[in-house]
């Protein structure tokens, strides 16, 4: 049974520790399809990262084989496809070095996993003027739901400064602190500057109060390996799709202790163990916060994209990204009247800029017609926009498959751009 999950496997087709650049393209289908007739350069991995053959194929596999409902059936096929959900955790497990599989939830994404945490912990254990500190530089997605939990219990929310080159403050957040401070839920890495944020320092002067610590992982897991022992981290949420594996699914990982203090998030099946319409009695973790039907192919899915990155190594990716950042910023600090926002000291492979000639949403939809890919926008982080005082920028962010060629191809149609507006 569950023959569909094999587990840490060197996926990558090369096989072999050199980045092997032209084998990991080859592993991903789409990369050599064309748009308007050129070659795809696809620099929106940040939204969404393309899929390697290896998870598309183990997610055929599991459908063709193996596919059946998870931890109900008594049946073959619900064995197996419950050993593929369940192996798919402890791949989880495994690579952010969680404690235990209990500490694994399963969620729709980054998103639902800080949703889960405000609703439950923020509406169990945070009430009236209780503060919670996040960044300048977060996601909606770890802003609206603070805001949310504000609104119904009158919490407070601080926001930890950053500076022009998109540095975290940690001298202006440990001032935050406060007897009142209840959480600090911060970005790891920015999704629009690409800033690192220094976690370890974050946590430490966190936990030193007494306050728990939740992480928006969803761009760090992809470009760093992240710990949870290491780290002591309380919550950290991250998701599948920008980790080269299905949208649909996410990890919210967090401490035991915090999940058996927690009320459930959502009710129905597979959180209960049992239900009168007197009373419920809730399911052990992690299924206690895991309601309805999992999301099966999508965490089989995500467990091959794990293996398919680990199988390359974060070691050998962060380098060739970093390579990738430090080529992208010479070649755009070249194009005339072209502002790089994001200038952290510890930054990741994501750049974010403005034309002094054209509007943001103009120059991707140019160089859309080159074939390049990048997103426009407010980037979800219309705050941020507003402390930098752009209406948005223009952002290519670089995954494991990206190559310098592609930085030359996004530079000269940049050079286009001026060439229609200047
Ligand atoms: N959060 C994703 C991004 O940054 C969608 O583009």
């Amino acid at each position: 049974m569950g023959t569909s999950l094999k587990i840490a496997e060197p996926l990558h087709a090369s096989g072999v520790n050199a980045y092997d650049i032209n084998a990991i393209r080859a592993d991903f289908p789409i990369l050599s399809r064309t748009v308007y007739g050129k070659p795809l350069v696809f620099l929106d991995s940040g939204a969404s990262a393309q899929k390697p053959r290896q998870v598309i194929d183990r997610m055929k596999d599991l459908l063709e084989q193996d596919y059946a409902n998870v931890h109900r059936g008594l049946h073959y096929l619900s064995g197996a496809a419950t050993d593929a959900y369940e192996g798919a955790r402890e791949r989880v497990r495994q690579f952010i070095n969680a404690a235990s599989v209990e500490e694994v939830v399963f969620t729709k994404n980054a998103t639902e996993g800080i949703n889960l945490v405000a609703a439950s912990y923020g509406r169990r254990f945070l009430g009236e003027g209780d503060e919670v500190v996040i960044s300048a530089m977060e996601h909606h997605a770890n802003i609206v739901p603070w805001q949310l939990l504000r609104d119904e219990k009158g919490i407070v929310l601080k926001i930890a400064p950053i500076d022009e080159d998109g540095n975290f403050l940690i001298d202006a957040f440990a001032e935050l602190l406060s007897p009142r401070t209840k959480l600090v839920a911060v970005t790891h890495i920015s999704n629009v500057l690409g800033t690192v944020v220094p976690v370890r320092q974050v946590i430490d002067l966190a936990h030193a109060r007494g306050v728990p610590v939740l992480l928006d992982g969803s761009q760090a897991a992809v470009h760093m390996p992240v710990d949870m022992q290491a780290l002591d981290v309380d919550f950290y949420a991250f998701t599948g799709h920008k980790l080269y594996g299905p949208s649909g699914i996410g990890v919210l990982y967090a401490k035991r202790e915090h999940l058996d203090a927690m009320p459930p998030y959502q009710g129905g099946g597979d959180m209960i163990r049992s239900v009168s319409f007197e009373k419920t009695v809730f399911n052990d973790l992690p299924y206690k916060f895991e309601a309805g039907t999992p999301p099966i192919m999508e965490a089989v899915g995500l467990a091959a994209a794990i293996d398919y990155v680990q199988g390359i190594g974060h070691d050998l990716i962060g380098r060739h990204e970093a390579e990738l950042l430090a080529y992208a910023t010479e070649r755009l600090g070249e194009v005339p009247g072209l502002t790089i926002h994001g200038q952290a000291q510890d930054k990741a492979s994501i750049v974010s800029f403005t034309l002094d000639c054209a509007h943001p949403h103009d120059v991707a939809t140019i160089v859309d017609r080159k074939g390049v890919a990048v997103r426009a926008g407010h980037h979800c982080a219309e705050p941020l926009m507003d402390r930098l005082e752009l209406p948005g920028t223009v952002r290519a962010s670089f995954g494991l498959y990206n190559t310098k060629a592609e930085v030359d191809i996004l530079a000269d149609a940049l050079m286009n751009v001026r060439a229609l507006f200047a």
